[in-house]
């Protein structure tokens, strides 16, 4: 049997060919539960999108096969039990740079998407409905855009929101970064109280749980936009439901959901919802970029 690699949730054409070509086989089968368990011994690495789950009962039928390494093809490493596989020897890696600007351009979208109303006209104007007086909008120049979390994401969206004339203000729990200083570093709740649009650039941790609930919501400005392009747990669905009906919020864009695919319907039925399904990182460009950092850790880690 010749060294396997399973890309379990897919990968870009480019990079199987180029993994073929050091050798390995690689098996585009998505597998799940007893399939999986049993493919999980036989390959020596497994590279995950977010379809599949991780957990510590398939770590543990791992143990003792040939599996070394577990890539995420992407940046959100939450779908894997990350320091169980690490304590029982397994190398866990990610491709954290390669889909910035992807995300970024996509929490941009919304933003315009929701303020010039394009995501709803699309469906009544589909439906037959000429609304031109309905549609009156507000421009994002001169606004304050609040980040939360000011990773690589956050500042791709932060340059493009200076490019647009908005002001940049961010809190992230490592405090101020020297990088940007253009971007002014605010606590938590200044964020909430004093910006217009809210984006969210964090990772969601079971500790530390949902990050935006009813109380976050009540410190917020009136008619606040939020976007996030994130995790979805990190934001109370409930919570934001009823901040969309007291008027808090102005109108929200959602890329992600608290569970995937969404089955709330009160979620993805709201006329002041701009919806995308989890494709933050679904660009050509940012797909071949991770593909080539998954060979990068595949050749360091394994030849
Ligand atoms: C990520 O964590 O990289 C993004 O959520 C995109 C994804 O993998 O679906």
């Amino acid at each position: 049997m010749g060294r396997i690699i399973l890309a379990n949730d897919g990968i870009a054409a480019n990079a199987k060919l180029e993994l073929e070509k050091l050798g390995f086989i690689v098996d585009t089968t998505h597998y799940d539960g007893e399939e999986l368990e049993a493919k999980i011994k036989e390959v020596e690495c497994i590279i995950i999108r977010s379809a599949t789950k991780i957990r510590k009962d398939l770590i543990d039928i791992a143990v003792g096969g040939n599996l070394k390494l577990m890539i995420r093809a992407g940046v959100g490493l939450d779908n894997i039990d990350v320091k169980y596989a690490e304590s029982k020897g397994f190398i866990v890696r990610n491709t954290p740079a390669a889909s910035s600007r992807a995300v970024a351009e996509l929490a941009i979208g919304h933003m315009f998407s929701l303020t010039r109303h394009i995501y709803i006209s699309n469906i009544n104007m589909r439906n037959g409905e000429w609304n031109k007086k309905a549609y009156k909008g507000i421009e994002l120049g001169g606004k304050t855009l609040g980040l939360i979390g000011f990773g690589r994401i956050s500042r791709e969206v932060a340059s493009r929101a200076m490019a647009l004339g908005m002001d940049v203000i961010y809190f992230d729990v490592f405090g101020e970064s020297s990088i940007m200083p253009e971007c002014k570093y605010v606590e938590f709740d200044e964020l909430l109280g004093n910006s217009d649009f809210i984006s969210l650039h964090i990772p969601y941790i079971k500790e530390v749980g949902t990050v935006l609930g009813d109380a976050e919501f009540a410190k917020m400005k009136d008619g606040v936009y939020l976007v996030d392009t994130a995790r979805g747990k990190v934001v109370s669905e409930e919570a934001l439901l009823k901040a969309l009906a007291s008027g808090k919020v102005a109108a929200a864009a959602l890329d992600v959901y608290e569970e995937e695919p969404t089955r709330n319907e009160a979620i993805y039925t709201h006329p002041k919802i701009s919806l995308t399904p989890h494709i933050g990182a679904a660009t050509s460009e940012a797909q071949n970029r991770i593909g080539i950092e998954t060979i990068n850790i595949v050749k360091e880690i394994l030849l």
